[in-house]
């Protein structure tokens, strides 16, 4: 089937670029992104490129070129379902917050959601494309919704899941690695694969493009997250042991990442891993594992989470320890607050609970972060639950300016690897700043030849 029009439920940070993109490889396909958040879809059609929601390098200058073209955004959901021959479910699937699997499994009813409106809306026969990361097994209860609540159409699934990592999405979708299509073994299944192998085709070379069954596709997109996390974890365990024992981490990880069996990326010690993927998606490998029944299997994979969890703490209690086991109306100054750098995604950000940590010994927080605004920050703090809404608001400001979030600082902490913090001034930082003054960095970010002989006490994860 020669596909001309596509239809994505979900404008956020995997629809949004994902479609984008797609649109522009593929100008003779319609490509129409819905959301049910107005101001979201608002956003995305904001005259001024700048004000498009979500922050990725490039995607500004895809989105002027394609929107109004081939690329729309609304908030008419049942009429792009309508329209589509392919529809992407690129929803929120966070981990749930209530009842079995609270703190562990996806939480599907947005999936659910979207199953149930496409069953209604469609009138002819439709392929619907699993993008979100869902646990695997998803893709057979989307399937059974559609079949018991659509009109008599035939429905396709396919799962492809989506590879790209945040701050660097443009470039990612532009030169995938491999694309990945699961499907039906049945000719039906093979055929819509094939449609959107078509798709894809316009730009990534056939040899790039992997096609398995659904289950499959479905649990190399976990486990290719928790591989990837387990790495960081494995290095960050190893970053403690350094501090201990007078090793240092980047020496570590250079001399075994260039063993070509190891490989080099993702080696980075650091405060830990954030971001919406990692940590849901081993959530997720935990849950069903143990739903068989595979409790060592389960137990793997959760030390990675573990491990993590202590990272984020070590850091929040070394800076404790260090300004001589009291924080208490001190000022202490987060440089970055984002996951990564080059997005204004903070789902899972370790500046977070360093943040609540750091709050709990009455510590006053200042936050400098050139893309994160302050509602976010506060918002991200408040979801926590950890105090009251005002509590975080006396504790927290956030600044536009870093000279002026440092200034009068006891110590600055490092949580994001933006580059334009190795750009500072750091002489005019340090003369503002409360003495000694600190600098511990979460991202191995800085030169501390440099800081040292310029006063400050630096300290970097691992060394
Ligand atoms: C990840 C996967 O990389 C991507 O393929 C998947 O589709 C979604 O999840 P993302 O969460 O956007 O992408 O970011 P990623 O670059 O993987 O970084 C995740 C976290 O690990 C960040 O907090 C990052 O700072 C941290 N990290 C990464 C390290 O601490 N050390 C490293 O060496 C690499
Ligand atoms: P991701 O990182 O997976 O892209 P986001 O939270 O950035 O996640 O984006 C998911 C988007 O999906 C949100 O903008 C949300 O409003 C939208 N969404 C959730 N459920 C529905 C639905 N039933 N119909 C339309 N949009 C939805």
């Amino acid at each position: 089937m020669e596909i001309t029009k596509i239809c994505c439920i979900g404008a956020g940070y995997v629809g949004g670029p994902t479609m984008a993109v797609i649109a522009q490889k593929c100008p003779h396909i319609q490509v129409t992104v819905v959301d049910l958040n107005a101001e979201r879809i608002e956003a995305w059609n904001d005259k001024d490129l700048s004000k498009i929601p979500i922050y990725e390098p490039g995607l500004d200058v895809i989105v002027g070129e394609a929107r109004n073209r081939n690329l729309f955004f609304s908030t008419d959901v049942d009429k792009a379902i309508d329209e589509a021959q392919i529809i992407f479910i690129s929803v929120n699937t966070p981990t749930k917050t209530y009842g079995k699997g609270k703190g562990m499994a996806a939480d599907l009813k947005y999936i659910e959601l979207c199953a149930r409106q496409i069953g209604r809306v469609a009138k002819n026969n439709k392929i619907v494309v699993e993008k979100s990361t869902l646990p695997v097994r998803t893709a057979e209860a989307i399937k059974s919704i559609l079949d018991n609540t659509g009109n008599g159409v035939q429905f396709q699934i396919l799962s492809n899941p989506e590879f790209l990592a945040e701050g660097t999405a443009v470039q990612d979708l532009l030169n995938p690695d491999r694309i990945l299509i699961g499907g039906d073994t049945t000719p039906e299944g093979q055929e819509a694969i094939h449609s959107l192998v078509q798709v894809y085709s316009n730009w990534v070379a056939s040899d790039k493009i992997l096609t398995t069954n659904v289950w499959s596709s479905e649990l190399s997109k976990l486990t290719a997250n928790a591989f990837l996390a387990q790495r960081i974890s494995s290095i960050n365990a190893i970053s403690e042991l350094c501090e201990k024992t007078g090793a240092d981490v980047n020496e570590v990880s250079k001399a075994i990442g260039m063993d070509s069996r190891i490989g080099s990326k993702f080696l980075k010690a650091s405060v830990g891993f954030g971001g919406s993927c990692f940590q849901k998606d081993i959530l997720n490998l935990v849950y069903i594992s143990k739903s068989y029944g595979l409790h060592q299997v389960a137990d793997y994979w959760e030390q990675v989470i573990i491990m993590n969890d202590h990272q984020k703490s070590r850091f929040s209690s070394n800076i404790l320890q260090t300004l001589y086991n009291t924080v208490s109306d001190k000022k202490i100054t987060f440089l970055g607050w984002a996951f990564k750098k080059d997005t204004n995604d903070t789902r899972e950000s370790a500046a977070i609970y360093v943040a609540d940590d750091l709050i709990n010994e009455h510590a006053n927080i200042a936050v400098y972060d050139p893309k994160v605004t302050s509602k976010k920050i506060i918002d991200d703090l408040n979801y926590l639950e950890s105090r009251s809404a005002a509590a975080n608001a006396e504790s927290v400001i956030c600044y536009n300016d870093p000279y002026d979030a440092c200034k009068d600082a006891h110590a600055i902490a490092i949580l994001t690897e933006w580059d334009e913090f190795k750009a500072y001034n750091w002489q005019k930082i340090y003369d503002q700043m409360k003495k000694p003054a600190f600098i511990f960095d979460g991202r191995n970010l800085l030169d501390a030849a440099e800081l040292e002989a310029i006063g400050f006490v630096y300290q970097a994860v691992g060394s």
